[in-house]
């Protein structure tokens, strides 16, 4: 049995488009790569390459997976020479003959944690009150200060490594990590010390690394950072990006340093990152346009960010995002604007959508004559509209005040008229897309069993195909389906194997995602699977569209259950029924 974690790595370890690109030549589309598929014989390029859940798929003959499935299948070999074909690409030691540096990664894992523990503790110290006071004087909450785990390196020269040795880390270990350096004199000293601290998590929330900040105008550099170690390549890794990837938006907004990223995610932009004490690189380049759609630089408004800002944008030339630029006005970064002008002006400038909304208003006011009963009728139709369009909750309350004042009609009915078209025009909108994938096959590809309602029953069977996707692309959706569903309530065997799995793997603590789950599926539910996941790869789950799935088959009946319930002579009497029906 090969560990969870060993194919975690494996995975990480492993580019499925570079490794798929060795026998199949791909284009770039989009965020996709497409080529002819390798599985079967085609004209026309049928096979798709996913990044971002690092899984391929095959519209022509249905072949699909993940990296190991791939190598699997081109070499024709069962799963365990899979592992060690693709482990010997990826240079990892196969699981039995590991070497130390496997054991000393995670035992480095293991005490960045309590590190950053310590740290966080030590905040509430009377050592660390100067911190308490500094992060305060900053505007940062408690909130913002337990999300980002900040924390405090006492000073002196042994506190966070006689700590950790008490802990039962050796002095190697810490070398490593590079939580201590070795002296002249021979020894060694904590490289943190006296410093406000900024633990740098990975996309999967270990912490790799450290910033420190110091606190006065003396004391060494203003920010401390950690070099690299074995578990941290600073090139490739992006503050606050385990934060950011969570977010329903896909618009991220890159900025300089680690204050300006986290005064950001406290007035709400939480898809905020930064690099790590070095100028912007291709790597991070490409780690952001595999998870956003659009980036904003929001570098500091002096020459040295100006410059920044432009090599970063000929960094993310080859990148398939979209670029701009923010100028902040009156303030020097980001951090200072919204400290002075607010939350709300920030995303102002960010959206320059204040704009757009008030031009588009103010047409609306002008076709219409708003001192007529008649005309206000209109002039509220089309701003309802307007409103109903690309708008923020907040930006919606504001003008509807406004709206409100100007057409005398008041304000909560204005909402409330605007509540019915956003209903509507969600409800159109998953309407469309139930029918797109009816129609684009999806829906037809799905078999249900006689026995479970046959094609009658496909309108659930959908919904636990969706479900499912929405549970391997967020966590938390996992969580919503465990809770409000059993897989032995699903209709299709492929999606309730799938849910079965995925909810060992979320009980175990693992994170379920193909990587973890993929091995223990049947090639069935993993074909099935990757499929939904290809279906769906340009939707963001809401929660709404999980309540739209969950009634769906919360609503229907089901059959099996129905027939558990019954005795056995009203089983035979209804099966007497059926068949007398047929006839
Ligand atoms: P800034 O000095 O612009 O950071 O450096 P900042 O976030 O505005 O700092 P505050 O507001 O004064 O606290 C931007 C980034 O450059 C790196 C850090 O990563 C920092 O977040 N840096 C800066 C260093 O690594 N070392 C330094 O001495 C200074
Ligand atoms: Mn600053």
């Amino acid at each position: 049995m090969i560990s969870q974690d060993y194919l975690l790595e494996l995975h990480q370890r492993s580019d499925i488009v570079e490794l798929v690109s060795s026998y199949v030549q791909l284009r770039h589309r989009g965020r996709t790569y497409t080529g002819l598929c390798p599985f079967h014989s085609e004209k026309s390029p049928s096979f798709v390459v996913y990044p971002e859940n690092q899984s391929f798929y095959c519209f022509g003959c249905g072949a699909g997976g993940d990296a190991i499935t791939f190598v699997k299948q081109i070499n024709n070999v069962d799963y365990i020479e899979a592992v060690k074909l693709l482990a010997a690409r990826a240079g990892l030691p196969l699981p039995d003959e590991r070497d130390d540096t496997g054991k000393l990664k995670s035992r480095i894992l293991a005490m960045n944690k309590e590190t950053a523990r310590f740290y966080y503790e030590s905040l509430n110290t009377e050592a660390g009150l100067a911190a308490r006071r500094y992060l305060r004087g900053r505007a940062l909450s408690d909130a913002t200060i337990r999300r980002f785990g900040l924390g405090f390196s006492p000073d002196g020269y042994s506190a966070t490594s006689d700590y950790l040795r008490r802990r039962g880390y050796t002095e190697e270990e810490m070398l490593a990590g590079g939580i201590v350096k070795r002296s002249q004199r021979g020894g060694v000293y904590d490289f943190f010390h006296g410093r406000v601290m900024f633990p740098i998590f990975d996309l999967r929330g270990n912490v790799i690394a450290f910033g420190g900040r110091r606190m006065g105008d003396e004391g060494g550099p203003k920010y401390l950072n950690s070099g690299d170690t074995p578990v941290f390549k600073k090139s490739r890794n992006m503050f606050a990006m385990n934060i950011a990837k969570k977010s329903t938006s896909r618009r991220y907004i890159l900025c300089e340093g680690y204050m300006d990223a986290i005064a950001m995610h406290q007035a709400g932009f939480d898809t905020a990152v930064a690099p790590l004490g070095t100028a912007f690189t291709p790597e991070q380049a490409k780690l952001l346009s595999t998870y956003a759609d659009e980036l904003v630089l929001s570098y500091d408004s002096d020459e040295a960010g100006q410059k920044a800002t432009k090599r970063a944008i000929s960094l993310l030339a080859s990148e398939p995002m979209k670029i701009s630029v923010l100028k902040i006005p009156d303030a020097k970064d980001p951090d200072e604007f919204i400290r002075k002008f607010g939350a709300e002006r920030f995303r102002m400038l960010l959206d320059g959508s204040d704009n757009a909304i008030e031009y588009e208003l103010s047409r609306a006011r002008d076709k219409y004559d708003i001192t007529r009963p008649d005309g206000i009728v209109g002039y509220i139709k089309d701003a309802i509209e307007v409103l109903a369009g690309r708008c923020t909750p907040t930006e919606r309350d504001v003008y509807a005040g406004r709206i409100a004042e100007e057409t005398n009609v008041t304000k909560a009915a204005l909402l409330n008229q605007l509540e019915t078209r956003l209903k509507q025009k969600y409800r159109k909108a998953e309407k469309d897309r139930q029918k797109e994938l009816l129609s684009e096959g999806q829906i037809s590809r799905i078999k249900v069993p006689y026995s479970q309602g046959g094609d009658k029953a496909k309108g659930v069977a959908n919904a636990e195909y969706q479900l499912m996707a929405a549970a391997i692309k967020d966590p938390q959706h996992l969580v919503r389906v465990c809770e409000r569903l059993s897989p032995e309530r699903f209709i299709t065997p492929q999606m309730a194997e799938v849910f079965r799995v995925l909810k060992e793997v979320h009980e175990a603590g693992l994170p379920a995602e193909l990587a973890t789950v993929s091995h223990q599926l049947s090639d069935e539910a993993r074909t099935a699977l990757t499929r939904s996941l290809a279906d769906n790869y340009d939707i963001r789950f809401t929660d709404a569209d999980l309540d739209f799935y969950f009634e769906r088959i919360e609503e229907s009946v089901p059959k099996s259950s129905k027939a558990a319930e019954m005795s056995a002579q009203e089983l035979a009497a209804y099966m007497q029924q059926l068949k007398a029906k047929k006839q």
